[in-house]
């Protein structure tokens, strides 16, 4: 049989790990990890060491104890040895970033988690779940649109975090704090991820419920990466009492949540909402200001010099200018994933959504309105 690779970007080919190999590489896990618990170190897996999880990953293995300013949690960021990912497995053993940032920040935390405080491994299989205080989600959750300007006819694909969610109850310890960090469809956490969860558990003959916590990245790629994610306000919230207690308590470790308090939720429908809002707010301001801009561009009004004249009156002073592309990966979805879950998670038939699809939609097209112009 030929040896399958993962090729990374920069061309260098990794043979994908092949059954016999799983077994020792848990076994090195569990010796690192009883070393690192002797530190009195906690095991923090993140799930996904892509464009958020392998800075989210940094960040946490940077953290330090607050009282004796030495490190308190041993990371292992965890993803699938597929063919398109598996690289970003052994690049970030070596202290490599698997993703390229602007943030002069990135390569050098990661090169020093991994190699000078040693608080940062990465590895492709899943038992290292088995060793968890604490799972970070950060695997994508998508809406597939089925025409450009249609946002009404998708639909949201949570594949990849279904299936996460299935391997991580699966293995981890019933204490273990797991914190969804995805940015999901209002409800997903309550009526999709804690199901899943607490069937796995009653066949494992776990008596007690998930700790399932949710808490929204608003990364913003850029010159400020990792500080857009440590030095930044966070929503959080958690399924009862003892989740919730347990996600702030962690957020706050590894966090500047001194200089940027948090905000904590009742319940993760809230924070799992006030994700989708944030966006859709946005999305909102971009595509009414699409029809000004045409109106100004056929009438040779300066925008800039309009908007800059309103932005003086304090209740206006954050309007923006709608820019020649729509929001990265996350406008264009986030709206539709509330919509979708109105009537597919949450269960109504009525329809209530007039502004967000609309602005999802407008904003579509507004690239190849600037492709026009030049
Ligand atoms: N990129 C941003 O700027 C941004 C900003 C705010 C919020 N978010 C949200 O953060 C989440 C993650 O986004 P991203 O940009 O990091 O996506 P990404 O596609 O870069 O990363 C997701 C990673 O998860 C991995 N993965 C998928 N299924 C897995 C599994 N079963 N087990 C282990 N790993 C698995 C993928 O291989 C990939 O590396 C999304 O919900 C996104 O909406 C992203």
């Amino acid at each position: 049989m030929s040896e399958k690779f993962s090729i990374s970007p920069g061309g260098e080919e990794f043979p994908i790990p092949g059954p016999g190999e799983y077994k020792v590489e848990f076994e090195r896990l569990q010796k690192m990890v009883a070393k690192e618990r002797e530190k009195g170190r906690e095991i923090v897996v993140v799930m996904g060491v892509g464009f958020v999880g392998a800075v989210m990953a940094a960040i946490v293995a940077d953290s330090v104890d607050k009282v004796t300013g030495q490190s308190s949690k041993f990371v292992i960021g965890m993803q699938r040895p597929s063919i398109r990912s598996y690289w970003k497995i052994p690049l970030l053993n070596r202290g490599v970033s698997p993703v390229k940032a602007e943030d002069p920040e990135v390569d050098p935390m990661i090169a020093r988690c991994v190699k000078e405080k040693k608080t940062l491994i990465a590895t492709y299989t899943y038992d290292v779940l088995k060793l968890a205080d604490v799972v970070v989600v950060d695997v994508q959750c998508d809406y597939i649109k089925n025409e450009l300007s249609n946002v009404r006819n998708g639909q949201t694909d949570m594949a990849a975090l279904e299936a996460s969610l299935h391997e991580i109850a699966k293995r981890i310890p019933a204490e273990a704090l797991v914190l969804i960090e995805t940015t999901v469809a209002p409800g997903t956490t309550e009526q999709v991820a804690y199901p899943i969860m607490k069937k796995i558990f009653r066949k494992r003959g776990i008596e007690t419920d998930p700790l399932l916590a949710h808490s929204y990245e608003r990364v913003m790629p850029g010159r400020n990466y990792v500080a857009s994610i440590r030095d930044f306000w966070r929503v959080c919230s958690g399924i009862n009492e003892t989740a919730r207690q347990r996600v702030e308590k962690f957020l706050k470790e590894v966090l500047n949540t001194e200089d940027y308090p948090l905000t904590v939720m009742d319940r993760p429908i809230e924070s799992e909402t006030a994700k989708i809002i944030e966006n859709s707010y946005r999305a909102t301001i971009l595509a009414f200001l699409d029809e000004w801009s045409l109106f100004a561009e056929r009438n040779g009004v300066d925008l800039i010099k309009v908007i800059n004249a309103i932005r003086v009156r304090p209740t206006h002073s954050n309007m923006i200018f709608p820019g020649p592309g729509i929001g990265g990966y996350c406008l264009p979805k986030d709206g539709g994933l509330g919509v979708w879950s109105y009537k597919h998670i949450l269960g109504f038939e009525d329809d209530i959504f007039k502004i967000t699809p609309m602005s999802i939609d407008i904003n579509d097209t507004r690239g190849l309105h600037v492709g026009q112009l030049t």
